[in-house]
This record gives structure tokens, C-alpha cells and sequence, in this order.
């Protein structure tokens, strides 16, 4: 599903965030990427996201050389991957159905998909009752799950997490995880960057740590690395 051979990424302040990087993840994975501030987890994101180039290497998702891919190509690709970050990046100003709806009214979703699909993934995060509320009315986690939801509703293959529990108390950071762990089950492959070292430690997930740039380990029910 993922593949990276000898991929790394220089900065053009000369930072080396990723550093010949070999990644192998199979679809239906669950993996959680760990390390220290710095060590090129969120820019791998971006480079599996086509938001940054490899200064080398290749990378190959769902069948794709997204290194090679034409220009016009790349929102069609995006469509493949869902995405959910810290912050949440809610549209303050808009219901909660409709920061869900907009990622299908940007695909250009019919209408009558668009009004059978929000519900429905609404359900799924358990936000069915919330969907006139706005963001500001929500409590971190129940944002994060309409963050969550925006990411799956058009059914992407993979959903990537950059630190998504990075905002939120350990029950909330709990809830998030395993409705997470629920999206995997039901066939999404599920990549999350994270610093809570209690649950991956309790997970029992694939673990890769990163550091400077490199994979240091990577394991099956694996744990958060010791040191710091
Ligand atoms: N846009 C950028 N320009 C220059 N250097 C960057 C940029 N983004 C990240 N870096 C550097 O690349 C390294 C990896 O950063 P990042 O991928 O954000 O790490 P992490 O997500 O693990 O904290 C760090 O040294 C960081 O300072
Ligand atoms: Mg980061």
C-alpha cells in the first residue's frame, strides 16, 4: 500500500528531515510512527501526501509512483488518502455537517450522496446528535471525531494522523485512539504519528521510531522507544 525506497528529504535550509528511508506498509496495517520533536515524522506525512518532494528516492502508494506523478493527477491521488492533524482545522463558521458535507461538495459528490453519507459517518463517530452544532461548541475530542469523520467521508483506502491526540486529555486521547483502532478494523489502513507513549505502549501496534531522520526501529506490537 506504502512503499518508500531510499527516500529522503533536504530542506532548502540544508535540514535533513528524512534520510534514505525504507518503509514498507501493507494495506489493512494499523502502524503508529514515534520519535522525538524533529526527527522528520510530520515530513514524511507530507511526502506521502504529495505536499513535499523527495529530494530523493521514490515513493509508491496504492500502486502509484507519486514521485512521477503529473501535476494534473495529484487531486485525484489526495482523494486516496484521508488526513487529520492536531489542531483539528474545523471551519469555525460552518455547522458540523457542513465541514463533514464540504469534503464531498469539493469532489463534487451528488447531492443526494452527500445527504445519505454525512449521517452516516456522523453515526459512526458517535457526533449524530451534534451535526447542527458548531466546532466551538464541541469539546476537543468530540472536534477531533468531526475532524475524523471530514477525513473518511469519501471513503479514502488510508487515513493519516499526525499527532491527533497532541490537544487532548487521556479519555478524549483513549476515545480517539480507539475509534481509530475501529476505522482500521473496518478495512482503512491507519497511519498515526504520536508522542503517547501509554497507549502505543498498551496497543499492541506496529511501531516504527523514527530518530534524525531514519528508521531506529521498527516492530510488531511494539512499544514506544525507552529512551527520550
Ligand atoms: N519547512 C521546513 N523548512 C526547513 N526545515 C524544516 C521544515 N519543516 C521541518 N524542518 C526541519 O526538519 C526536521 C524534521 O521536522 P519534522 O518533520 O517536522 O519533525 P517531527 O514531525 O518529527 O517533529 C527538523 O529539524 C525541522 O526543523
Ligand atoms: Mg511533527
Amino acid at each position: 500500500m506504502i512503499h518508500l525506497e531510499n527516500v529522503s528529504k533536504t530542506y532548502e535550509t540544508g535540514s535533513k528531515a528524512v534520510r534514505d528511508l525504507n518503509l514498507h506498509i501493507e494495506a489493512g496495517e494499523f502502524v503508529f510512527i514515534v520519535g522525538n520533536s524533529g526527527s522528520g515524522k510530520s515530513t514524511l506525512i507530507k511526502l506521502l501526501l504529495k505536499e513535499l518532494e523527495p529530494t530523493s528516492g521514490s515513493i509508491v502508494v496504492d500502486g502509484l509512483d507519486i514521485t512521477r506523478m503529473k501535476r494534473r493527477k495529484i487531486p485525484m491521488y489526495r482523494r486516496k488518502i484521508g488526513v487529520v492533524f492536531q489542531d483539528f482545522r474545523l471551519l469555525k463558521d460552518r455547522s458540523i455537517y457542513e465541514n463533514v458535507a464540504f469534503a464531498q461538495r469539493v469532489i463534487a459528490a451528488p447531492g443526494r450522496e452527500i445527504k445519505r453519507r454525512v449521517p452516516e459517518i456522523l453515526n459512526m463517530v458517535g457526533l449524530a446528535g451534534k451535526y447542527k452544532s458548531y466546532p466551538r461548541q464541541l469539546s476537543g475530542g468530540e472536534q477531533q471525531r468531526v475532524a475524523i469523520a471530514r477525513a473518511l467521508v469519501n471513503r479514502p483506502g488510508i487515513l493519516l494522523a499526525d499527532e491527533p491526540t497532541g490537544n487532548l486529555d487521556p479519555s478524549n486521547s483513549w476515545e480517539i485512539m480507539n475509534l481509530l483502532d475501529e476505522v482500521n478494523r473496518q478495512g482503512t489502513t491507519v497511519v498515526v504519528v504520536t508522542h503517547n507513549r501509554e497507549i502505543v505502549d498498551q496497543m499492541k501496534k506496529r511501531v516504527i521510531a523514527m530518530k534524525s531522520g531514519r528508521i531506529v526501529s521498527d516492530e510488531e506490537e511494539g512499544g514506544y522507544a525507552n529512551e527520550d
